[in-house]
């Protein structure tokens, strides 16, 4: 695929996916607040799970966020109106006997908790299910989360800097990258039911631990990605310890993401999510500035403005599969050269 004929509008392309719009331990007893392709709405806790609806009152416009969840529902904090999570009316204090006019109705969203994120799908028949992480399921490892990244870089961007390879020894040069290794070996980009998946070695430079130099720890980088934004990377190293990481952009707009972005490893790794968040984050600063800098911010649906080699195919393939979706079509296969 080499041109985009006429791609859906953004939100269209996507609304009918998950994506997450808070950490679990964000959201406790107040609503909170979330933007995912362009549409506002709030997200709370009910009595049995979460519910996610529009952000603004359908009395008079008052911002829910600021509302109270209650047993009955969300209610407003500036006439009481309350709403049950499939966004219908079911109190109007100020004429408790009248009916409830049919209209006072908010959007309601497919809203679930899952992996210590809450996911909304805007649309009300999800295209595809959440992610499956089973190692995540049954409590055998710890997780650490970093703060949300928020970024002013497209979800598809985000992406994209994650999945490329020949980045590694550039960019993160002084955190985990090893310069001595320029050269991408050639790998394969499998195709996957609603994702792909790459495996690669990579030399990276062990942390310096106690003073000592950094060593080369031969690390194998499995990239799974669940289509549209999200990312699981497990590290295998050597020397270092197994972990992995996951990535869920979530697109506010066309041409801005929120990442959440979290660890998985075994509880028995002391101080792992302190030595996680702090290498993580510096990591991620290596990144953030070459992401934020791309031009066009909007992730591309072709080649056609850039000059792509073979090192960067799991990068391309990934293009490829968010283009596939924005036409409405099924993923093309990756090449098999
Ligand atoms: S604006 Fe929400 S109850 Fe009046
Ligand atoms: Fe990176």
């Amino acid at each position: 695929m080499s041109t985009v004929s006429s791609p859906r509008p953004y939100r269209e392309a996507f609304e009918s996916f998950w994506h997450p719009v808070a950490f679990s331990h964000e959201l406790k007893e107040r609503p909170l607040p979330f933007q995912l392709l362009g549409t506002d709405g709030v997200v709370w806790r009910t009595g049995s799970g979460v519910a996610a609806t529009q952000r603004y009152c359908a009395h008079r416009g008052a911002d829910l966020c600021h509302g109270q969840p209650s047993a009955e529902g969300l209610r407003c904090g500036f006439h009481g109106w309350t709403y049950g999570g499939d966004g219908r009316c079911v109190k109007v204090p100020s004429q408790p006997n009248a009916p409830i006019p049919g209209k006072a109705r908010l959007a309601s969203y497919a809203c679930a908790e899952r992996y210590g994120l809450v996911w909304v799908c805007l649309a009300s028949q999800p295209a595809a299910p959440l992610p499956e992480w089973p190692e995540l399921e049954d409590g055998s490892l710890a997780t650490v989360p970093l703060p949300r990244l928020d970024w002013d870089v497209s979800a598809g961007r985000m992406l994209e800097i994650v999945l490329d390879v020949a980045h590694l020894s550039w960019v993160h040069d002084g955190t985990f990258g090893n310069p001595e290794q320029q050269e991408v070996p050639a790998y394969d980009v499998e195709r996957r039911p609603g994702g792909l998946r790459a495996q690669i070695q990579y030399p990276a430079l062990s942390p310096s631990i106690g003073g000592m130099a950094p060593r080369v720890d031969r690390t194998t980088l499995t990239y799974d990605v669940t289509l549209p934004f999200t990312v699981r990377l497990a590290f295998k190293p050597t020397l270092f310890y197994t972990h992995t990481v996951y990535a869920a952009a979530s697109p506010v707009s066309e041409e801005k993401m929120q990442c959440f972005y979290f660890a998985s490893y075994h509880p028995r790794i002391r101080n792992f999510g302190d030595m996680f968040v702090k290498s993580e984050l510096a990591i991620l600063e290596q990144d953030r500035r070459i992401a934020e800098g791309q031009r066009p911010k909007a992730h591309p649906l072709d080649f056609a403005g850039e000059v792509h080699v073979r090192a960067d195919r799991l990068p391309i393939e990934y293009r490829r599969a968010v283009a596939a979706l924005r036409l409405g079509q099924p993923m093309d296969a990756p090449d098999t050269e």
